[in-house]
């Protein structure tokens, strides 16, 4: 077993359980997730258990449930909002709906030493999240507990028993708005005294892994020229060798300018050869022909993906019974975001999840060697293994590459009446005929999104930027607020309808060129996260298109900031975009992830 000495996140279904355990490794320390029922047998040997917050109420029938017996295994547990909850409820105390609900940031004060509290203020600011709150501590044969942190309106916001070492904490440590946060993680690591773990440690453990899935198969691979497949495939020719592997790159015709012959080069470097091209673009431009819908969308992709892939084996004669396998380059956000975790939403359906390779993966025909890393430890790696520094920094690029950041629709949407409530909407304002995906609350939303006008169009000002979060959160129909950077006066956008094409994938790339090109030239490559541009059918006229910049800054990609670009830097990309024929505006999207997601589509 992999997580023997390391902490282990027993995931009840919050979206941060991620979070936990990515931040523990940070800390030089393995962390996995585990499904909340994860008998307590199969934690033996572990250094500590985190249980982590969760949607529901500890004692509504079918919620979540934890194995009792993590309290007999003699190490550390820590209960954060719904697994603080339901240590209370499991161990004799009691759990209520709070008389007041409290979201959002609130003071705490500590009331009782505790060893996860050393080094923090008596007060301190949190985040809080829940309506339930325990009302009664717990008692009896598993510990004495006392309370150790409260707020004005939450009497036990953190309990303890110092002497077994198991934790209750209302609040969530794992996200940045609480003040203290990331010390009471560290306090609580490291008195688990976790063994220490690093990804130079860790791909020795990769290796032995990969050597015994293959065992002596041979390994098929598909690589995109992302960092996560370009540092699987480099890791299997190390591992296996060259004469056991052997790579493709399938030119969708959604690749970015320059990308395959970049890839090329960077592999060939490191004396890689066994990569073979295939310009499968007329493929993929004839199955998307006519699809508008998102989904849909990105199903075909990655069915085509396959297909072109089984159709290249099949000529090389890379067949299953002669001992060939899958490669594939997932990484484990991958895992999470397709609803991997048991209780976690699915979000999207991950192309490398789809139905055909599930059933593969069931069959035991797919190697994953990057499926336990987070993508800072997958860059670490590939830095490692001499992949050159520029492609291991690439910008995150999702595996339908410009397919989803070229929008579709058929027919234009129109919003009725907006129904605001209690905000002023700015009078210089508009709503683009088109949807696009977010997040908001716990699901998927398809909603549209505002635009912005004012003088000196190029000035993120501080207005925009506030209406960017009240905006959404305050008007039902959007969930998105774009600055309009080509424009000072507002216009109403003409909508085409639009299907992915050749044509249009060829002016997103030269979009995609331009942004790329000032962004490096002002210095601002690296501490953007991700940049999408994406292409709108929407315009001045009739099949008249726009773009908008979507540079985001992030950790994991589970949530993001709007990154507001320097006014100069944003006059040269709009200037330079808008000399593109068939581009007739150029916006700015200004919005978080939640509420709304980094791609577009
Ligand atoms: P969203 O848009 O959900 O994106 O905020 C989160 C991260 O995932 C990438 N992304 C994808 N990657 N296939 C991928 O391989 C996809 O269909 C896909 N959609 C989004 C996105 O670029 C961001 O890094």
């Amino acid at each position: 077993m992999t997580h023997k000495g390391g902490i282990i996140v027993l995931d009840f279904g919050g979206q941060y359980a991620h979070l936990i355990a990515s931040r523990v490794r940070r800390f030089g320390y393995f962390s996995e997730i585990l499904p909340a029922d994860t008998k307590a047998s199969e934690l033996k040997g572990v250094a500590g258990v985190i249980l982590s917050g969760g949607p529901q109420s500890v004692y509504e029938k079918g919620s979540p449930q934890a194995d009792r017996q993590i309290f007999n295994l003699g190490i550390p547990v820590l209960g954060l909002c719904y697994g603080h909850q339901w240590i209370a409820h499991v161990l004799g105390g009691e759990v209520k709906p709070g008389a007041v609900k409290e979201y959002g940031r609130m003071k705490i004060e500590i009331v009782k030493d505790s060893a996860i509290f050393k080094g923090i203020p008596q007060e301190s600011v949190v985040w809080m999240s829940h309506g339930d709150t325990v009302s009664k501590l717990p008692s009896g044969e598993f510990g004495n507990f006392a309370p150790t942190a409260r707020t004005p309106t939450c009497e036990f916001a953190g309990f303890s028993d110092e002497v077994k070492k198991i934790f209750g904490l209302q609040f969530h440590i794992e996200v940045a708005h609480t003040e203290y946060g990331m010390q009471i993680l560290k306090n609580f690591v490291e008195l688990s005294r976790p063994a220490p773990w690093s990804i130079k440690s860790y791909s020795q453990h990769i290796g032995d892994q990969i050597l015994r899935i293959v065992g002596d198969r041979k390994v098929f691979m598909l690589v995109s020229g992302g960092v996560d497949s370009s540092v699987a495939f480099t890791l299997l020719n190390k591992v296996i060798g060259e004469d056991r592997v052997q790579g493709l790159l399938v030119d969708t015709g959604l690749m970015r300018k320059n990308e395959v012959s970049g890839v090329l080069a960077a592999f060939k470097k490191l004396g890689i050869t066994n990569l073979r091209v295939r310009d499968a673009s007329g493929e993929f431009f004839g199955r998307l022909k006519g699809i508008y819908d998102p989904e849909e969308k990105r199903k075909i992709i990655g069915a085509a993906f396959i297909d072109v892939q089984k159709s290249v084996s099949d000529e090389m004669g890379l067949k299953v019974e002669d001992g060939w396998m899958l490669g594939q380059g997932t990484i484990y956000p991958d895992t999470i975001e397709t609803g991997g975790t048991k209780h976690a939403d699915r979000i999207k359906t991950h192309h490398n999840r789809v139905q055909v390779i599930q059933d593969m993966i069931e069959k035991g025909l797919v190697v994953e060697p990057l499926k336990e890393l987070y993508k800072d430890e997958v860059r670490e790696l590939g830095e490692e293994l001499g992949l050159p520094h520029e492609l291991v920094w690439r910008h995150p690029f999702p595996g339908p590459g410009l397919g989803v950041r070229i929008l579709c629709a058929e027919k234009p949407q129109t919003v009725g009446q907006l129904k605001i409530t209690n905000l002023a909407l700015p009078v210089s304002r508009t709503i683009l005929p088109i949807r696009s995906v977010g997040v908001q609350g716990d699901g998927r939303t398809y909603r549209h999104a505002l635009v912005l006008f004012h003088k000196n169009s190029c000035n993120v000002e501080d207005g925009d930027i506030s209406f960017a979060t009240l905006i959404p959160n305050g008007v039902p129909e959007i969930n998105r607020v774009l600055l309009c950077t080509s424009n000072e006066k507002p216009v109403d956008f003409t909508f085409t309808p639009s299907f992915v094409t050749k044509d249009r994938a060829d002016l997103l790339r030269q979009a995609d060129a331009i942004v790329d090109e000032e962004m490096r030239e002002a210095d601002l490559y690296e501490k953007i996260w991700q940049f999408p541009v994406v292409l709108l059918p929407c315009g001045l006229g009739e099949g008249g298109q726009s773009i908008v910049l979507r540079p985001i800054e992030s950790q994991d990609a589970m949530t993001a900031n709007a990154v507001h670009l320097p006014k100069d830097v944003l006059e040269r990309m709009t200037k330079r975009i808008l000399k593109l024929k068939g581009i007739d505006a150029v916006f700015l999207d200004l919005t978080n992830k939640p509420p709304a997601t980094i791609e577009w589509e």
